[in-house]
């Protein structure tokens, strides 16, 4: 009988470019630090990176093109039934640029993940590292948290504060959060991939204690 606490979770990744945080997962994989293994990686482009990164270790990779198809609704009727056919238990959105539709989000709430390049609420949409710089914000970040119906909407699971630094340009500070968005994405996969994190009426319940709004407190350090 399969032993539901350590059953290795299902990871299905939607990617939609460069695939960085996409190989944070399938790097976490291998070294065991996430006990789950990435089952597919759906793209709404072709030819992007992340494919290629996908097909490298051998993980069956799709191209779903979303121009393809006659409306939002229907792309994203197919690509639920894709997901799906993989049986995963939980979806991680990396750097998939589609707004995903209510009735999408609603199929697969409290299993869908997304990583956003600012400390939500502040900064949803795009160009947040520009908009950060131009506030005269001291701190940037990033903002894993569950996929709701409002765009970038959804309750925090975990930040990471990275300092902005005098001159910095938005593509050098993108850089540096990313270095970041490496580390809390896994880590905030594998809380899920132990029942620690669950999303329950909106809210993020993280070992059944309520989240406050920035998701749990840890110190992320930059990797040397
Ligand atoms: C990241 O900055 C992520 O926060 C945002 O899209 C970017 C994806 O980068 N959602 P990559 O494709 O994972 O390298």
């Amino acid at each position: 009988m399969t032993d539901h606490s350590t059953r290795k979770r299902r990871i299905v990744v939607l990617i939609s470019g460069g695939g960085s945080n996409l190989q944070s997962f399938i790097d976490a994989c291998a070294d065991g630090t996430l006990n789950a293994d990435v089952v597919a990686v759906i793209s709404n482009k072709a030819g992007v990176k992340g494919l290629e990164r996908a097909a490298n270790v051998g993980i069956p990779n799709i191209i779903l093109d979303h121009n393809s198809f006659e409306s939002r609704a229907e792309f994203d009727q197919s690509l639920g039934d894709v997901i799906e056919s993989f049986s995963p238990d939980l979806i991680i959105l990396a750097g998939f640029m589609r707004i995903l539709t209510p009735q999408f989000v609603n199929r697969f709430i409290g299993q869908l993940m997304n990583i956003h390049p600012s400390l939500l609420p502040k900064y949803p949409g795009l160009h947040t590292h520009q908009r950060a710089i131009d506030a005269g914000d001291s701190e940037a970040g990033a903002t894993v948290h569950f996929v709701t119906a409002e765009l970038d909407g959804g309750p925090a699971i975990v930040q990471a504060q990275v300092p902005v630094l005098k001159n910095d340009s938005a593509d050098a500070l993108a850089t540096r959060v990313l270095e970041f968005e490496h580390q809390i994405y896994p880590l905030a996969a594998e809380w899920f991939c132990q029942g620690r994190i669950e999303l329950r009426d909106g809210d993020v319940l993280f070992d059944n204690q309520l989240l406050p709004v920035e998701g749990v407190n840890i110190e992320i350090h930059e990797k040397t």
